[in-house]
């Protein structure tokens, strides 16, 4: 974590403004919005197309719309969200939520993990994947331990390297995010696949905050199972439906703990007895919600137009100038970076600490329109979204919190923490 009494030196190739596909969502300019990390902005086309899906589709075809457009909806929108993250056609599917996502397929990788007893995964890891994977440990025929990797202990530059020396010949499954929710940190998902291949251990990846902003190629990575978010940098919608990620090869191998008909081989002929499909519909469970479902398509497809490359050169551009402006102008003030000052170590969120970061966030808001998310007990998040975020946009950030600190204008905000930012 970097303090006050630290000088840093961040080089950084300014941004070029506009990027061109701001235009291609709905944008109030008064706002400075750097929340794209927890809910992406709305796309103009999302807008259209919700219109027609419920007038055309639920309104005229009703019924027979399941075989018009949507029985093939979670593949085909999960095989758009593949070409973003390198899997092969076939391996990524859209259904339920992170959370349910990650229980099924930790499930049935820990089914099939033999006698092995040790899950690795972070103590800073978001909470919801922490108590899911805490159940799967409950719930299962044997007792489970867990290795907790700790930054504290760790630091950002050796993290890495201390989940990759912690996997053993006992480890069953190691289950991290790829980019941590809070301090934005990267984890190296090639090399740990790797290490946990090497000791026959499984890896389960959570993608949330890096979907969309970091390029990957999972099936060229050998990694078995993913589990993300898309109402993030994939401007999905609020509680958009999540996806997941499964090798080929383990298709047929992995069980669904959850048996619902739409993961059946044959969800149409009501059969009695449950036969799993054989291919990556097994992990669907039940009737998928299609307005939300539809509503993810065009974020997916302006991030694949944008082209994943570039959005990681301007993501770095924006990240690494807000760090440079942190350090020269708001260091002094009391402001902690809790994000790696290495772009190569850090997703597309940076994170700031201070002692008054919930009021900050307040007066932020309130008073100076300029919109990052707040996490207990001392975080304040900017998420910087490259396909709409701009440079005008983390300046008034910085100006704001210098302003709020200098006329103490926060201290005009209760300090008890209530409801969501
Ligand atoms: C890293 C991470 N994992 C899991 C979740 C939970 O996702 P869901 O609410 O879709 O289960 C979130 C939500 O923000 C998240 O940030």
């Amino acid at each position: 974590m970097l303090e006050s009494s630290t000088t840093v030196n961040i080089a950084f190739k300014p941004a070029i403004d506009p990027p061109p596909f701001r235009s291609r969502f709905v944008v109030d300019d008064s706002k400075a919005y750097l929340d794209g990390n927890s809910l992406g902005r709305l796309p103009k086309r999302t807008k259209d197309l919700l219109q027609q899906v419920i007038a055309q589709q639920w309104g005229e075809d009703l019924i027979s719309g399941w075989n018009a457009h949507w029985l093939s909806m979670p593949r085909r929108v999960g095989n758009k969200i593949g070409q973003l993250i390198g899997a092969h056609a076939g391996e990524t599917i859209v259904s339920d939520s992170t959370s349910v996502n990650l229980f099924k397929l930790a499930s049935a990788l820990l089914q099939q993990s033999g006698d092995r007893v040790k899950i690795i995964t972070d103590r800073a890891n978001f909470p919801s994947d922490l108590y899911v994977l805490a159940g799967c440990g409950e719930s299962g025929s044997r007792e489970l331990e867990f290795e907790l990797m700790d930054l504290e202990t760790c630091g950002f530059e050796a993290m890495s390297r201390c989940v990759c020396e912690a996997i053993d010949d006992a480890t069953a499954l190691v289950s991290l995010s790829h980019v941590h929710y809070k301090s934005g940190f990267a984890y190296d998902i090639e090399s740990i696949t790797r290490a946990a291949h090497q000791r026959g251990a499984r890896v389960l990846w959570d993608l949330s905050h890096s979907v969309g902003v970091l390029p990957m190629q999972l099936s060229a990575w050998n990694v078995d199972a993913v589990v993300g978010c898309t109402y993030k940098y994939l401007n999905g919608g609020p509680g958009a439906p999540a996806f997941l990620y499964l090798r080929s090869d383990l298709h047929a191998l992995l069980n669904n703990p959850i048996r619902g008909w739409f993961g059946a081989k044959n969800p149409f002929s009501f059969s009695m007895d449950y036969t799993p499909s054989p291919e990556i519909e097994r992990f669907l469970v039940g009737t998928p919600p299609i307005l939300s479902l539809a509503a993810i398509e065009p974020g997916v497809d302006l991030v694949l137009e944008a082209g994943i490359e570039h959005l990681r050169e301007r993501s770095i551009q924006l990240s690494s100038e807000f760090i440079a402006l942190v350090s020269d102008r708001l260091l002094a003030l009391g402001f902690s970076i809790q994000s790696p000052l290495d772009a190569a170590m850090r997703g597309s969120h940076v994170s700031l600490g201070h002692p008054h970061a919930w009021q900050i966030t307040q007066d932020l808001i309130q008073r100076f329109s300029v919109i990052p998310d707040f996490r207990a007990p001392g975080t304040i998040r900017f998420g910087f979204a490259p396909i709409y975020t701009t440079r005008d946009e983390l300046h008034r950030a910085i100006q704001a919190m210098e302003a709020s600190i200098q006329s103490q204008s926060y201290l005009n905000f209760p300090a008890d923490i209530r409801g969501v930012t």
